[in-house]
């Protein structure tokens, strides 16, 4: 295994011809970004088209410190723009109208497509008339559950252009869960699919769009349009048979087929100007008090962030084919499958499946398929398939890549080997990107042509993004050290505020530290100045790459009748990277049982989603607390990994607990 000093140069090759191509090269360029950023960002933003010019006084102005007023980040302000014009409009007329905007793979593989540039913002437009033809107007919030079809993509820029704030959730989160999205926000009009195959489950996209609207209803809040895409007749299930859709229930005036409004639009659309700092978006997280927090992006900064970490980071070139695995309803599709490769009027490809289906080298037949240049996907992805055969990987052509990415978590060292070296080939650049929902694009990462790479650092700040230190009292940690991962200063892309809740923006992010924005995540700064980031700092947990919180799972688990208390802790795991480990105290009249285990795993499941299922619940008579009665999770945390230097523990009420919970551990855990 590779020591922290050990370090890959970049192939000289990818160098050449890299946007920034040396590591000093970089450190002037982040300098000047930091120096000027009226000049650094106003440069990038002369090749976007701006209704309302840039206005030098208004380019930058925020506040970062509570104690001085309330925080905000401004960018660009007073400019006006649209971003479906940048990504469509403007491409079309600099001549690349015939260029393929995506390539669509299915799950199956005799099923693809694609979409130029041309023919995307015709679709967009049609659908940008439908939305505006069912009353959606500029600020109104549209609730999207898409699987990874085209449409999304048509779905998610036809509220950009009229100016709706799109706000997706995740096809794999509950009803429940939509439903309380979609109260949050307050959507009136519903876009989905009738379903997806994803491997050989089938998933009923509208009868859970179905069930959410009917929780909505019951709370007092209609959502009076919800247009679905027939997906499912067009595929090939995974049998080999075509399957009908026509048992999908729909509502006489509510819901719509897209088949039957969006062909029919016209093709134009006028787009909507937008202030710099209209809303663009909002994506939920997962916050630690366990609602989930609507993280809000705006439109001109979050433009030119998406489109200059896309070109540097994956150090795009014209007539590269880019591949990015991540769903649509992360924030991931969002920035990389949306947004910033259509800035650079790039050649994407949109797969809808796994990676596991027909067989486990599917990722590899498609990079070889397209002829995929840049590559991005997840550590946990890389440590599902390391387990298979070498030969998967070694029998496709992977000759064209030149970039890898990962997100979503860290990287560790032997992933990153494999990754590197199998399908790499020891010629590519590993990019291991650092960001969050909230920072809009990636925040610390390597440059591909640049930065000779460590493998598991997220390495080094992109520009304009300030990366602090800070131990437990706020004081800053110079050169080498470990603290608290911390921002003191916007770039263009940070989320402005929490839909509808500016109160819990600032006390969730700003209220810790003074002056900073906090990410929430340790890092450590190794003596060549290199950034590792070493996980959540705050209870939250981070499950194949799917952040949520521990509370959000403990109110879930403590719904059930026979739950007393619960106590969730985030425990390692070889593939998801880390997974639940639960310990709940049943009711006085409850049983801890087989038949208890199994209905909450199954409430979990239909409250948050299939991917929150606890691996471990363990039966916790007692819960280890402080006199004042505060849980010690950091002594949960070593109970679930059977490490008995538990550390001081005479702070808790009762000690013995401890012991009681070490010998109780389940069978399976
Ligand atoms: C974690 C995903 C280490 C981190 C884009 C962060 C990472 C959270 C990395 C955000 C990385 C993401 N190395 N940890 N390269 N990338 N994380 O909002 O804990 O879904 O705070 O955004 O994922 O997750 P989110």
């Amino acid at each position: 295994m590779p020591s922290e000093k050990t370090v890959y140069q970049p192939n000289p090759a990818l160098s050449k011809i890299a946007y920034v191509s040396s590591l000093n090269q970089y450190q002037e360029m982040y300098q000047r970004s930091i120096d000027n950023p009226e000049d650094f960002w106003g440069e990038i933003a002369k090749q976007f088209h701006w209704e309302t010019p840039i206005d030098i006084n208004k380019f930058f102005r925020y506040n970062f410190d509570v104690t001085k007023g309330p925080i905000f980040t401004k960018w660009l302000d007073g400019a006006t723009t649209n971003i479906s014009y940048n990504l469509l409009d403007r491409n079309v007329r600099n001549g690349n109208g015939d260029k393929v905007a995506f390539y669509w793979e299915g799950n199956h593989p005799d099923d693809y497509s694609r979409l130029t540039y041309k023919k995307l913002l015709e679709e967009v437009c049609r659908l940008s008339n439908v939305l505006k033809s069912k009353g959606v107007q500029k600020g109104d919030r549209v609730a999207v559950y898409m699987p990874m079809i085209l449409e999304a993509v048509v779905t998610i820029l036809a509220c950009a252009r009229i100016g709706a704030v799109h706000s997706l959730v995740f096809a794999g989160f509950s009803a429940d869960s939509f439903a309380e999205r979609i109260l949050d926000c307050e959507a009136r009009v519903l876009i989905t699919s009738d379903g997806v195959w994803r491997g050989e489950k089938l998933l009923q996209l509208k009868n859970i769009c179905d069930q959410s609207m009917a929780r909505c209803a019951q709370k007092g809040h209609n959502v009076e349009t919800c247009i679905v895409v027939s997906h499912l007749q067009r595929v090939t299930a995974p049998n080999g048979t075509q399957i009908k859709t026509n048992k999908t229930p729909m509502q006489e005036g509510r819901d719509v087929w897209w088949h039957e409004v969006v062909p029919q639009a016209s093709t134009s659309c006028y787009p909507e100007w937008m202030q710099a700092e209209d809303p663009l978006f909002m994506l939920y997280t997962s916050g630690s008090t366990g609602k989930p927090k609507g993280v809000l992006h705006t439109t001109g900064g979050y433009l030119l962030y998406a489109a200059t970490t896309f070109k540097y980071v994956f150090d795009y070139h014209p007539n590269d084919v880019y591949w990015c695995t991540a769903d649509i309803g992360w924030i991931t599709g969002h920035t990389y499958v949306v947004y910033g490769p259509l800035a650079n009027a790039a050649t994407s490809v949109l797969y809808e499946g796994t990676p596991f289906y027909p067989d486990n080298d599917r990722f590899w037949e498609v990079v070889s398929k397209y002829k995929v240049s840049q590559f991005y996907t997840a550590p946990t992805a890389i440590r599902a398939l390391m387990k298979f055969d070498d030969s998967l990987v070694k029998k496709h052509d992977l000759s064209t890549l030149k970039v890898l990415g990962s997100v979503g978590e860290p990287i560790n060292p032997e992933a990153w080997l494999w990754y590197y070296r199998l399908v790499g080939h020891e010629k590519c650049s590993i990019v291991d990107t650092f960001w969050q929902t909230e920072t809009g694009g990636h925040v610390l990462t390597p440059l591909p042509g640049a930065c000779p790479m460590k493998p598991g650092a997220a390495s080094f700040p992109f520009f304009g993004v300030q990366p602090v230190l800070l131990d437990e009292s706020g004081k800053e940690i110079k050169g080498e050290g470990e603290g608290y991962l911390v921002f003191s200063r916007p770039w263009p892309g940070l989320m402005r505020t929490l839909y509808n809740n500016h109160d819990r923006y600032e006390s969730t992010y700003f209220a810790k530290f003074p002056g900073y924005y906090c990410t929430g995540d340790g890092a450590r700064r190794d003596a060549d100045g290199y950034l590792w980031v070493t996980g959540r700092v705050d209870d939250m947990l981070n499950v194949s790459g799917h952040l949520m919180s521990t509370a959000e799972v403990e109110s879930v688990l403590t719904e059930h009748h026979g739950v007393a208390e619960a106590a969730v802790v985030a425990r390692p795991h070889p593939v998801k990277g880390e997974c639940l480990y639960c310990f709940i105290s049943t009711t006085d009249t409850a049983h801890f049982d087989d038949k208890l285990l199994k209905d909450l795993k199954q409430l979990v499941r239909e409250r948050i989603g299939p991917f929150a299922q606890p691996d471990v619940i363990q039966d916790a008579p007692a819960l280890p607390k402080t006199r004042s009665g505060k849980i010690m999770r950091r002594i949960l945390r070593k109970i679930a990994v059977n490490d008995r230097d538990v550390g001081d523990i005479s702070t808790l009420a009762d000690s013995a607990v401890v012991e009681q919970l070490f010998s109780a551990r389940p069978a399976n855990a």
